[in-house]
């Protein structure tokens, strides 16, 4: 299929036929396409979970409001949002980057190049993704708003901000996700429609982490569960060329 073929075949199916099982090794390296999704400072504050496991499944599906896409699934696969490895994350990132940036920059940027590398993961990422109850937030917004007086500054940092950054960034990892499954014939339905609570409590995750989206994935029975034809509004309404 072209790209424009799987982007069309791609539909939010709610119904999977039960007589096609989906081979869990195809369903993982398609997880593993969907890491190169892009992402905010490449810092990957996400987490995956491929639910294989029948009694698993049951459980998420109740978390999931019993919807049909969930129940019938032969997979599900949790997106998960982790602002809290960002320490992490900068570490794994640095260490990488350091010979990254040996073996690939010239020679002459190389150490400027790794000077701005550090600052920023050192520094700058702990500083806008730290947290203390709102209040870092409120004083990083403070201090944006306030250099965005004399230059233009990036403001979205609060602690709300952050937490949509990491959303948006998961969001993109799910999309790829689902292209990847729909080039190989499976289908998924991204589901926003669950008890974020519950989930977590099933995949033992802390509280800082939170459930960016849940993806049952099948193969369609036909045209059932998936509901009639496409709907967008008309493009000319939400297309603006400047
Ligand atoms: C973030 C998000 C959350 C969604 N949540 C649900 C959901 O809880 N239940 C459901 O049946 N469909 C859900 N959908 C699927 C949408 O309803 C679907 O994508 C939309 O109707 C367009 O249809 P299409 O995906 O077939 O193009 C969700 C989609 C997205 C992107």
């Amino acid at each position: 299929m072209s790209l424009q073929e799987i982007l069309e075949f791609r539909r939010s199916v709610r119904y999977f036929d039960e007589a096609k099982e989906l081979d869990t090794e195809k369903v993982k390296h398609c997880i593993e396409l969907a890491t190169l999704a892009p992402n905010s400072s490449n810092m990957q504050l996400w987490e995956f979970y491929h639910i294989t496991d029948p009694e698993m499944m049951k459980k998420i599906s109740h978390a999931c409001l019993d919807q049909k896409a969930t129940e019938t699934a032969k997979q599900i696969v949790v997106f998960v949002t982790r602002r809290d490895l960002h320490r992490k994350r900068s570490k794994t990132f640095l260490e990488f980057e350091k010979e990254n940036i040996a073996r690939n920059s010239p020679p002459e940027k190389q150490e400027k190049r790794w000077k701005n590398q550090r600052a920023y993961y050192t520094y700058l990422m702990p500083f806008i993704y730290s947290r203390f109850f709102g209040l870092l937030g409120i004083f990083r917004k403070i201090l944006s708003v306030f250099v965005s007086l004399f230059r233009p500054m990036v403001t979205s940092i609060s602690e709300s901000d952050m937490r949509v950054v990491v959303h948006k960034t998961c969001g993109l990892a799910a999309q790829t996700f689902m292209i990847a499954m729909a080039e190989i014939g499976y289908d998924t339905c991204p589901l926003e429609g669950f008890d974020s609570r519950r989930v977590k409590k099933l995949l033992k995750l802390p509280c800082s982490a939170e459930i960016n989206m849940i993806i049952p994935c099948g193969i369609r029975k036909g045209t059932r569960g998936i509901r009639g034809e496409r709907f967008r509004v008309p493009f000319e309404e939400v297309y603006r060329i400047i």
